[in-house]
């Protein structure tokens, strides 16, 4: 894992967007896995910019989302499809043809999993696929206790998941309690993962899923066995981090770094 530490909210945004970025400008019809949540606003707005200011073509990149809540249509305003829109999709040149967000109300989530499973599998494969993680551990919706091998598939969400998540609905009874999510072992097949985290509140976490060991109670721990990972955090996520200067070395050495290692 490359672990790049940046002093705040908006130079993590930047960092990352422009990882993003560099991957489209490589390979235009990039296939594309994005997350959703207060993260990677600021990772999106970045990229809106990128495209505004230096044309970032998002025509021929396919995008596919992690996860959405069972039981909320695309257009509801709760429903991750409706979030992508605003925040990225709307604002760049992007193909609806090419947009996959998994879809809530499904009649029959099971069978739209496995749809889903085959439109990835049919574009050859998620390229990169951007991360958020959970207060309890969780990448995508993969709960405490995920197996690592698990695909798209239907999940129920943690006590926690709900709690943290019921500041978008108007109560926490509104917040749905099951969700179709990719599966770890959808995750661990994309070809490079960048996960983004932010505040105090996912110190612990990162400490956890960085430098604890591999468990499937903390599920984004199963990142340590993938071999193209970059995590940027902010100062906050990273304040419980061990190795700080080891990952400080290497970021800011990365020139010779990629001479060495080739990354
Ligand atoms: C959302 C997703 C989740 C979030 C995570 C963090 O698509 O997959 O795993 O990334 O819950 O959410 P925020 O960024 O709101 O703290």
């Amino acid at each position: 894992m490359e672990i790049i530490i940046t002093p705040d909210y908006e130079q993590m945004s930047k960092t990352s967007a422009q990882i993003i970025a560099s991957e489209i400008k490589r390979k235009h019809d990039l296939v594309l896995g994005l997350a959703t949540g207060d993260t990677p606003v600021g990772t999106y707005d970045e990229l809106v910019k990128i495209h505004k200011e230096e044309g970032l073509d998002f025509s021929k990149v396919t995008t596919f989302n992690l996860d959405e809540y069972i039981g909320l249509a695309p257009l509801h305003k709760n429903s991750y499809n409706f979030f992508m829109w605003e925040n990225l999709f709307k604002h760049v040149n992007a193909n609806s043809g090419n947009v996959y967000v998994p879809q809530g109300n499904t009649d029959d989530p099971e069978e739209f999993s496995q749809w889903y499973e085959e439109q990835i599998k049919k574009t050859g494969g998620i390229d990169l696929q951007v991360l958020g993680i959970g207060g309890d551990g969780h990448i995508a919706f993969n709960e405490p206790g995920s197996s690592f091998a698990s695909r798209t598939r239907i999940k129920a969400l943690e006590k926690q998941t709900i709690e943290d998540n019921a500041r978008f609905f108007k109560k926490v009874e509104d917040v749905p309690r099951f969700a179709i999510t990719m599966g770890i072992g959808t995750i661990l097949e994309a070809k490079k993962i960048l996960l983004i985290v932010s505040g105090k509140n996912k110190a612990g976490v990162c400490a956890q899923f960085i430098e604890g060991p591999v468990s499937s109670q903390i599920t984004a721990s199963a990142l340590q066995l993938h071999n193209y990972v970059t995590v940027v955090l902010d100062a906050d996520a990273a304040s419980k981090l061990t190795r700080t200067e080891y990952y400080n070395w290497v970021r800011d050495n990365k020139h010779m770094v990629q001479k060495k290692v080739g990354r």
